[in-house]
Formats: C-alpha cells, sequence, structure tokens
C-alpha cells in the first residue's frame, strides 16, 4: 500500500488551497518509493491491443508521435523519447494501487493512471491537459516546469498530432526524485524531461464539459424512449405581430427541456449511467463457471471471503428518496435503501470481506446484482 503525504498539509487544507487552484510539488508524498513495475513490463503492456499506448520522441527539435501497439521498441531510443500507456490500472493490479492514495477525491472524478517511460531528454514537450492530475516520479529524475493558466498562451500541432503550447514562465521549476509528486491543475501549462531514464505515473482526473453533458443526456433520452411530451398551446390570443416568437413561449419551451432535467429518476439515472462509462477498454475474466444466486448468498455468509474489484471498476451510487442507484462501469441497478451499507462498501473500496458486505441484512435484488456482477468478472473472490 501507498501511504500519501501532502507535505505538511491535511486532506481538506490541500483541497482548500490547491485543488483547482495552483500547482503543488509535494516533496517525497511517497517515501521508500517503489515502482509497481519496471519499463521492461510497461512495454509488454504497450503491445497488446487493447492497450493505448504511444511513444513521442524529439530528435534535433523534430517532435514525433507513434501510435501503439508495438512489435518492437526501436522507436524508444535512448536519448530524447518517451512510452506512455494509458489506463494501466485497467491491466496492472500493482499499478493499479498507486490510485488508491488519491480516492480522498471521490471516485467518480478519478479516470485513469497513465504510466510513461522516458530517456534522457524525452518528454511530451510543453503542453495544457483540461484535467487536474498528480505527475508521480518513480524509478529515476525528470526535470519539470508548471506555470499558471494564461488565456494568451497560444496552443498549436506539433507535426499535426502532438497539442503543444508556446514558451510560458514556470512559477515551479524542478527536479522530481523518487517519490516526488507533481499537483497540477487543469490549464497550467507544463513540461516535464527525463534526466536520466525516468517512470512516471500520472493520476488523470475527470470533468465532463457541456458539450459531453448535453450531448450524452439527449442519447439517454432517446435510449429509455422519455421525452415524449410536445409543445402545446390551447389558450392560445390572437396577436397583432404574428412573425414574434414571445418570450412567454421561449420560456415555454426551455420549460420543456428543463421538466426533463428536474426528472430526479430520468436525472440521476442518466447521470449514473455516464459517469460510471470507463473510456477504456476492462481486462474482464468472467468466472469459468458462473455463480448461482444461492452459491452467493453462501460466499457471502462465509466471514473468510474476500471480494476484490477488478482494476479500472467505475462504481458509484447516488441516493434518492426510496432507493439506491448503484452504477458500475455504465450500468444502473436500482436497490432499496436496507442495501446502502453494502454498496457504500463495494463502492468506497476496492477490496471488501463478506462480513463487511453483510453487516445490513441484504435483500434479494442486492443478491441478484451482486451474483450479476461476480459473473461479468466485474467482482471476483
Ligand atoms: C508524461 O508522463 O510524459 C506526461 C505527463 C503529463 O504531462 O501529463
Ligand atoms: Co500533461
Amino acid at each position: 500500500m501507498y501511504q500519501l503525504t501532502i507535505n505538511n498539509l491535511s486532506e481538506q487544507e490541500f483541497l482548500s488551497e490547491y485543488w483547482q487552484k495552483k500547482p503543488l510539488l509535494i516533496k517525497q508524498g511517497f517515501t521508500d518509493f517503489e515502482d509497481p513495475l519496471d519499463a521492461n513490463e510497461l512495454a509488454g503492456l504497450a503491445v497488446e491491443e487493447s492497450i493505448e499506448s504511444r511513444i513521442v520522441t524529439n530528435h534535433d527539435n523534430q517532435w514525433n508521435a507513434h501510435h501503439g501497439p508495438f512489435e518492437d521498441f526501436e522507436l524508444l531510443s535512448e536519448q530524447n523519447s518517451t512510452l506512455l500507456v494509458q489506463a494501466a490500472d485497467h491491466w496492472h493490479p500493482d499499478a493499479a494501487q498507486l490510485l488508491e492514495p488519491f480516492r480522498f477525491i471521490p471516485n467518480w472524478r478519478i479516470d485513469d493512471l497513465m504510466i510513461s517511460f522516458s530517456t534522457p531528454g524525452g518528454g511530451v514537450g510543453p503542453h495544457l491537459d483540461q484535467y487536474d492530475v498528480f505527475i508521480i516520479q518513480g524509478e529515476g529524475k525528470r526535470h519539470w516546469r508548471v506555470g499558471m493558466p494564461d488565456s494568451k498562451l497560444k496552443q498549436f500541432a506539433q507535426n499535426n498530432s502532438l497539442l503543444q503550447v508556446e514558451q510560458f514562465p514556470a512559477v515551479i521549476d524542478c527536479i522530481l526524485e523518487p517519490g516526488d509528486i507533481l499537483y497540477i491543475p487543469p490549464g497550467c501549462p507544463h513540461e516535464g524531461y527525463a534526466v536520466e531514464n525516468a517512470l512516471n505515473y500520472s493520476v488523470g482526473f475527470r470533468a465532463p464539459n457541456q458539450q459531453d453533458l448535453f450531448s450524452s443526456f439527449a442519447d439517454h433520452v432517446i435510449d429509455t424512449e422519455t421525452g415524449n411530451a410536445r409543445y402545446q398551446d390551447q389558450n392560445l390570443q390572437l396577436r397583432e405581430s404574428k412573425g414574434e416568437l414571445t418570450n412567454t413561449e421561449a420560456n415555454k419551451i426551455k420549460q420543456l427541456l428543463q421538466s426533463l432535467l428536474d426528472d430526479e429518476c430520468l436525472f440521476k439515472s442518466w447521470l449514473g449511467n455516464t459517469v460510471s462509462q470507463p473510456k477504456h477498454e476492462m481486462d474482464l475474466m468472467p468466472p469459468e463457471e458462473l455463480y448461482s444466486q444461492a452459491q452467493v448468498e453462501l460466499l457471502i455468509a462465509d466471514p473468510d471471503t474476500l471480494f476484490e474489484r477488478l482494476g479500472g471498476t467505475r462504481a458509484i451510487y447516488q441516493a434518492t428518496d426510496n432507493s439506491i442507484i448503484f452504477s458500475v462501469n455504465g450500468q444502473n441497478y436500482t436497490l432499496p435503501l436496507e442495501d446502502l451499507t453494502a454498496v457504500k462498501c463495494l463502492t468506497d473500496q476496492i477490496q471488501v470481506t463478506a462480513n463487511e458486505l453483510n453487516s445490513s441484512k441484504n435483500s434479494l435484488l442486492f443478491i441478484q446484482t451482486f451474483t450479476t456482477l461476480l459473473n461479468e468478472g466485474i467482482w471476483f473472490c
């Protein structure tokens, strides 16, 4: 287990003073840091078709990005190159442990763990990310510069593929050593170049924008065949201008849209569905023999059973007045309130004992739901 120390700040102090506000260098956030993998293992992941990977090189100021999967690593030269692997937490359980210390930030905001290996001089160049990120230094050293957001900074595509930003003044300029961490809020320009062969782990977050939200809400309305109420004007009065669409009419249209957002059941089911959607493939391994409901009841009754959650699983819940919407990887399950303790354990923890699950008397619906999740390989024991 990795134990995070944020300089001399409490987690709440970090949230109040730095989160989404300004970058922070966390010296020895992890003391005696041990890498969960080495460069060879990372390369092993980048060979896989289902894993998103890239090699970025910058020889003689010429930037190039190549997309995996890779059959060999000739591009990963001894200088000025970086191999990056996305969503490594979905594929490497030990690496996934690196997300755990950051779960003091709500789980639905956490996106994935990206791992990079850079040779001296290697990096992805100066750029901005739209999301918060913690960059953990593993093996080796890397020189980082981080600036404050500046809307005047011009972004441009290097070689048609790498989005970079022009040079910026740095508020943090440091050489990260193993166990050091950089927190970078959205929109802060940053660049990091390896001083010696270096492994870096980026804990990335998500924050949906209005376009994503509107488009996914519209999809949900269509999928669930809701939203069929139509504009009505039974009390129409004759008026002087026939060309005008009045403010009252515009407001009625707005209200028609608003009433869908105000439908708590529709809104929460869409929200659970959309924020629990994984962006990357999952390493699903369903059990060879499916569990029956009776077997799951026995497992939950046995105090020695330990259930583990598959890496990359997105599990959240929302409480309504009379039920819980439990959302797992884009699928919603509606459960009675009496299952709250069990659902809280499954969403708060990546490991849960049968004892913890059975601390309240579980409903039949819970047993059915958990049987489905075990049979899909999302939880296993
Ligand atoms: C990297 O590890 O090279 C990229 C991390 C980042 O800048 O977001
Ligand atoms: Co970045």
